[in-house]
């Protein structure tokens, strides 16, 4: 592979299994991977626990000024846990009672500019590959290779069914069909940052690819960009 990093933004629905392209994808490159939905995700964590009203906009800065996020390596892992003023919330971010709430605090201005500010930094070196909703539209415009990932409703009901269930077995398939089209309607209708798929980016839908042919396709678009970048708006195939 090249020597010439660049920067990977993908988004998409949720459950379309981002996350796992993601990370294996910066496991072959040697570059990091950013999990945006688990900021937004602590951050919900913290206004649940500290019960901070998500109307109010001066409680909610004042929450933000009290909030340090911070990606950490995990070796056995061998992906980055996000912790949340010093304590690691990787086992916490992902329970229901912050999925149910996570795209109403998202769509909140004062958490995105926090938040965006902070994954624009990680970017500056390059070497970076980052999911979620607004990474090719908003944090990274420029990025060399943009994604929009999307899978058939029923498979990622089914996926993320199976990814709950075995953490919470009381978990029913109601209810994740329901908080995955709550989001996706939430996240794709809200006014700061809707997820759309960005002009420039290629259309990836991973309903009936293996996870291997899924990532041998993005690594050959990955080698094409990283030797050989595109203007803006090009198509690849
Ligand atoms: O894993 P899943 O695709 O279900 O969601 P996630 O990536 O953990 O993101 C959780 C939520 O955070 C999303 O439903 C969005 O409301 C929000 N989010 C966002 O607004 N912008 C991002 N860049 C990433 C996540």
């Amino acid at each position: 592979m090249s020597a010439h990093k660049i920067i990977i933004a993908i988004d998409g629905f949720s459950s379309c299994g981002k996350s796992t392209l993601a990370k294996e994808l910066a496991q072959r490159l040697e570059y990091n991977y950013i999990d945006s939905g688990a900021m937004y995700r602590a951050i919900t964590l913290y206004f649940l626990r500290n019960f901070i009203d998500f109307s109010d906009h001066d409680k909610v800065l004042e929450a933000l000024a009290n909030i340090n996020l911070l990606f950490v390596f995990n070796e056995e892992t061998q992906t980055s846990d996000i912790h949340l003023n010093d304590e690691d919330v990787e086992p916490y971010i992902r329970d229901m009672i912050v999925s149910e709430k996570v795209s109403e605090v998202a769509a909140i201005r004062e958490v995105r500019s926090f938040a965006v500010a902070q994954q624009k930094r990680m970017g500056r070196k390059k070497g970076i590959v980052m999911d979620g909703r607004d990474i090719g539209t908003a944090v990274f415009p420029d990025a060399e290779l943009k994604i929009f990932m999307t899978a058939d409703p029923e498979v990622r009901v089914v996926r993320r069914y199976k990814e709950m269930y075995a953490t919470n077995p009381h978990i029913t398939i109601e209810e994740v069909r329901h908080n995955l089209e709550l989001r996706d309607y939430i996240d794709s209708t809200r006014e700061e940052s809707p997820l759309h798929q960005a002009a420039d980016a290629i259309l990836l839908d991973n309903s009936v690819l293996t996870r291997e042919e899924q990532l041998e396709t993005v690594l050959e678009w990955v080698k094409d960009r990283a030797t050989n970048p595109h203007p803006q708006g090009s198509a690849v195939h």
